[in-house]
C-alpha cells in the first residue's frame, strides 16, 4: 500500500499547511500542522475544504455528494485495459496525448474523475498521478488499476483549490472537463497552473458558452417532460457504451448542480494572465483550419482573432453538442 506516494514522496504536501508529509504504513501524518490522513482502498484520502468563505465550501459539497452518487465516466462491467486502450486510440485527442507525451514523465490528471484517461496514459510507462475529490469515482479508478497491475499509475483524494504536490511539480498538468464545476474556475486554473513546471504544459477542457447551446436545449425539453425523449441525445441513443456509463452521461450533462460555461477568448486571457502561451485547440480556434491526425499538439500553433473564434464558436452551435459543447486548449508554460 502506498508505494506510489512513496516512490514520489519529494513531490508531496500537505494540503492544509503546505508542510511535509511523513507516509506511515496505512496513514500520512503532517510533520509542521501534524494532521493525520487516512488511507482507503489504497487511496490516501488528502482532501482539505477551502477555509473561510461559506458558499463555496457549499458548491464544493454539493458537487463532491453528487458525484459520490454517480462517478462519472464509469467503466462499462467486464472492461479490461485492452478495452481501454483501444477506445482511447479511436478518439482523437487521447490518442494523440498517448503518442506524444513522453515516457516516463510524471504527469498530473486534476479532476480525473473514474480514472480512465490515467489508467490509459499510466499502461504506456508514465508516472500518472490522478486526483479527485469524489472518492467513489477514485475507487473505480484504482480497482481497474490493481485489477491490470498499473504500478505507475497513483489515485488520490484532492480539492483542487489545496493541491497535495508543491509548486512546479509536474512538466504536464491536464484538466479535462473539471474546472466549470467548481466554485471559482479561473482560481481552480490559478491554482494547479501552479504545479506546472516552468517550459511545462496544461491541458484544460471547457464547456463553451456556444457550443453548449443545444446541450442546454435539451436540458430544458428533459425538465418539462420529465426526463422523456432521452433518444435526443447521440450518446443516449446509440448502443456502444453500457447503461452505468449512459446513466453517468445523463447526470452528468442533464442533471449537474453547478455547470458554468466559457469562451475561447476567456480561456486565453487565462492564460496570459498566468504566463502560459497558447499551443494547441480543439477545435482548432484558428477559423476553417481543421484538425489533421497528425498534429503536434505540444508544439506552437496561430491562436486566432476574436472573428476566428467567433465563427469556429457559431460552428460549434452545429457540431459541438455530441461531445457536450466541449473545447480543450494546451498551453505552455513560459520560462
Ligand atoms: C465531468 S467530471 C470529469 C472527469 C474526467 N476528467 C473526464 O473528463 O471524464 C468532473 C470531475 O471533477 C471533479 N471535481 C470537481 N470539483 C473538484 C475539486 N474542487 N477538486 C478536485 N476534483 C474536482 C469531480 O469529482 C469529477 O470527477
Amino acid at each position: 500500500m502506498l508505494d506510489h506516494m512513496r516512490e514520489h514522496s519529494d513531490i508531496f504536501i500537505c494540503p492544509a499547511c503546505k508542510g511535509s508529509l511523513e507516509i506511515a504504513v496505512d496513514s500520512i501524518i503532517c510533520l509542521k500542522c501534524h494532521n493525520s490522513y487516512e488511507v482507503e482502498d489504497g487511496i490516501p484520502l488528502l482532501f482539505w475544504p477551502h477555509e473561510g468563505d461559506d458558499s463555496r465550501e457549499h458548491i464544493t459539497k454539493t458537487v463532491k455528494a453528487f458525484y459520490e452518487k454517480t462517478p462519472f465516466p464509469n467503466y462499462e462491467e467486464n472492461e479490461n485495459i485492452g478495452n481501454l486502450v483501444q477506445k482511447a486510440q479511436e478518439s482523437f485527442f487521447p490518442r494523440l496525448l498517448n503518442e506524444q507525451i513522453p515516457f516516463n514523465i510524471r504527469m498530473l490528471e486534476v479532476g480525473c474523475g473514474t480514472g480512465q484517461l490515467s489508467n490509459f496514459l499510466g499502461a504506456a510507462h508514465r508516472n500518472v498521478f490522478g486526483a479527485d475529490l469524489c472518492l467513489n469515482s477514485l475507487k473505480l479508478g484504482q480497482k481497474f488499476k490493481e485489477k491490470n497491475d498499473l504500478k505507475r499509475v497513483g489515485f488520490y483524494q484532492m480539492n483542487l483549490f489545496r493541491p497535495i504536490f508543491k509548486e512546479e511539480s509536474f512538466p504536464l498538468v491536464i484538466c479535462n472537463g473539471v474546472l466549470m464545476t467548481t466554485t471559482d474556475p479561473y482560481g481552480g486554473f490559478k491554482s494547479i497552473s501552479k504545479l506546472v513546471k516552468d517550459g511545462g504544459y496544461i491541458v484544460i477542457g471547457l464547456y463553451n458558452t456556444y457550443g453548449r447551446l443545444i446541450t442546454d436545449i435539451r436540458r430544458i425539453i428533459f425538465r418539462i417532460s420529465g426526463d422523456h425523449f432521452k433518444f435526443l441525445d447521440p450518446r443516449l441513443r446509440g448502443h456502444d457504451r453500457g447503461e452505468a456509463k449512459k446513466e453517468a452521461w445523463f447526470a452528468d450533462q442533464y442533471k449537474h448542480p453547478r455547470e458554468l460555461k466559457h469562451t475561447m477568448g476567456e480561456l486565453l486571457k487565462w492564460f496570459d494572465e498566468t504566463g502560459f502561451e497558447f499551443v494547441y485547440g480543439v477545435p482548432n480556434p484558428k477559423a476553417f483550419s481543421t484538425f489533421k491526425l497528425n498534429d503536434t499538439i505540444f508544439k506552437k500553433h496561430p491562436r486566432g482573432n476574436w472573428l476566428d473564434h467567433f465563427i469556429t464558436q457559431l460552428h460549434m452551435v452545429l457540431t459541438g453538442s455530441k461531445e457536450g459543447g466541449f473545447f480543450t486548449m494546451v498551453g505552455k508554460k513560459r520560462k
